[in-house]
């Protein structure tokens, strides 16, 4: 049984004072109930950490490099991640794909440096509105997911989301339909890869304009085991009963 997870991805926002929405949070995260994440800016991976003691919100961070420690300046590192209290990272964005150029290849180097580290890896994929339109979403996704993988995944380390690019921070969102098909395939996929009880045990996330009221919806399609959710994990308004959909 895979326990659902609710994790927000709070991108290139928050500041100190924004960590009160981890206490506004904390009665959201129950044993019995989704794990709750929270990926804030690596500036607050160490208090983010330091507060979620003891409410059962565990802390993630948004990128990590591939190396352990280096000449990389404005890098931070698998271990400096765990260090910092953090237990997840979400590797491949498609706005780190984009925006800093991760091929494939380097997401792969990435999720082996975390899993060193004994962090777990949140891997992003997602096809562009190019791809979507043009019929070859699914087979973009399944070569991002078979080149962003290194060998050696299991339930606990790996977690996929599958994040349309077109769908992220624009208010639109795939039709269940289109969901089911795309989780559906990433499950055949890592099951004939990596075994089926491992390919049974990985979570697949929807991440793209989840918001209070589209989630109950989401999390009933199939193969849909959480989010990964950008703007409305900003507030525990929002980020509550998306949770509370979940459990
Ligand atoms: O990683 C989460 C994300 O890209 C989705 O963002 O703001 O559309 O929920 P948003």
């Amino acid at each position: 049984m895979r326990r659902k997870l609710a994790a927000g991805n709070w991108k290139m926002n928050g500041t100190r004072a924004d960590l009160s929405v981890l206490g506004d949070l904390a009665g959201a995260a129950t044993e019995d109930g989704p794990e709750v994440l929270i990926c804030p800016p690596a500036t607050l991976l160490h208090p983010a950490a330091t507060q979620a003691l003891g409410t059962g919100i565990v802390i993630g961070a948004q990128t990590c490099h591939e190396a352990a420690s280096g000449a990389y300046t404005g890098d931070i590192s698998a271990p400096m991640v765990a260090d910092a209290g953090a237990t997840h990272v979400i590797l491949g964005h498609s706005e780190r794909r984009e925006g800093y150029g991760e091929t494939n290849a380097d997401v792969a180097n990435k999720v082996r440096a975390a899993w060193a580290a004994d962090l777990t890896a949140i891997v992003c994929v997602g096809e562009s509105l190019e791809d979507r339109e043009g019929g070859t979403a699914l087979a973009v996704i399944s070569e991002q997911l078979a080149y962003s993988l290194p060998n050696g995944a299991t339930g606990q380390r790996l977690v996929v989301a599958y994040e349309p690019i077109w769908a992220i921070g624009t208010g639109k969102v795939p039709s269940t339909a289109q969901i089911a098909e795309v989780h559906d395939a990433l499950r055949a996929q890592l099951g004939d890869r990596f075994g089926a009880a491992t390919g049974a045990a990985v979570r697949l996330l929807y991440g793209g304009s989840v918001k209070p009221d589209n989630a109950a919806e989401i999390f009933a399609t199939s193969n849909v085991d959480g989010a990964l959710v950008g703007g409305a994990s900003l507030t525990a308004a929002d980020f509550t009963p998306i949770i509370a959909a979940l459990a």
